[in-house]
């Protein structure tokens, strides 16, 4: 059965890893480098295991979560759906098993907020895990007159934890925001679609869904 590591130590992988992170660097986006990647694998893995899902779900919860932005190597629009197609490419190749390989794909293809739906439980704490990272360290650009709304959101967090609670069936996203850079109702403006995606991923897991900023309950 792969693993983590077998993806981690694949060196094939690893060269369009890198390069994603670099071709975004020319287009200014946000930071997507192998911390990104491992966030998103940890947690991913982290709410299946708490929530108390068989160990193969959470361990290919982790693979997805960790392989879930690879298509940005080939463009930022629909990297999800993309994605999906390469790392089916890349299994091919590894001996993964059709069943681990529609789970993998499918939860990567549905990562987006635009596209993206919580058709399984990997699926769900791929999303959950992917829009839980957002970070003032992820904003690339350091001047601040060529921030974009999205760059202001994201430089405005300070601090963010996602917390699982299995005994209430509760996610929390607990976050932290600087209101001299964004106002709440900016972070929400922008970040609302993400949330309620997140909600959907929750429901699909058995858990209710919350956000804090500064404290304050928000969903
Ligand atoms: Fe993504
Ligand atoms: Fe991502």
């Amino acid at each position: 059965m792969i693993t983590i590591e077998d993806i981690r130590k694949n060196p094939e992988i690893d060269i369009y890893f890198q390069k994603t992170n670099l071709f975004l660097g020319e287009m200014g986006a946000i930071v997507h480098d192998y911390g990104h990647a491992n966030i998103v694998a940890e947690n991913s893995r982290r709410i299946l295991e708490t929530l108390a899902f068989p160990k193969r779900e959470a361990e290919l919860a982790e693979i997805a979560g960790y392989l879930h932005d690879i298509g940005n190597i080939i463009n930022r629009y629909d990297h999800g759906r993309i994605g999906g197609v390469l790392v089916f490419y890349f299994f091919l190749k590894m001996d993964v098993t059709p069943e681990e390989i529609a789970t993998i794909v499918s939860a990567i293809g549905n990562h987006e907020e635009k596209t993206g739906s919580p058709v399984s439980s990997v699926a769900a704490a791929v999303i959950i895990s992917d829009k839980a990272d957002v970070l003032r360290a992820r904003v690339r650009k350091t001047d601040f007159s060529t921030f974009t709304t999205r760059d202001r959101v994201n430089y405005a967090v300070e601090h963010s934890e996602l917390k699982v609670d299995p005994d209430l069936r509760k996610i929390t996203m607990e976050l932290t925001i600087d209101l001299q850079i964004s106002s709440v109702m900016e972070y929400f403006e922008i970040f609302l679609t993400r949330m309620i995606l997140c909600r959907r991923a929750a429901s699909h897991l058995g858990c209710d869904f919350e956000l804090f900023i500064n404290e304050a309950r928000f969903l």
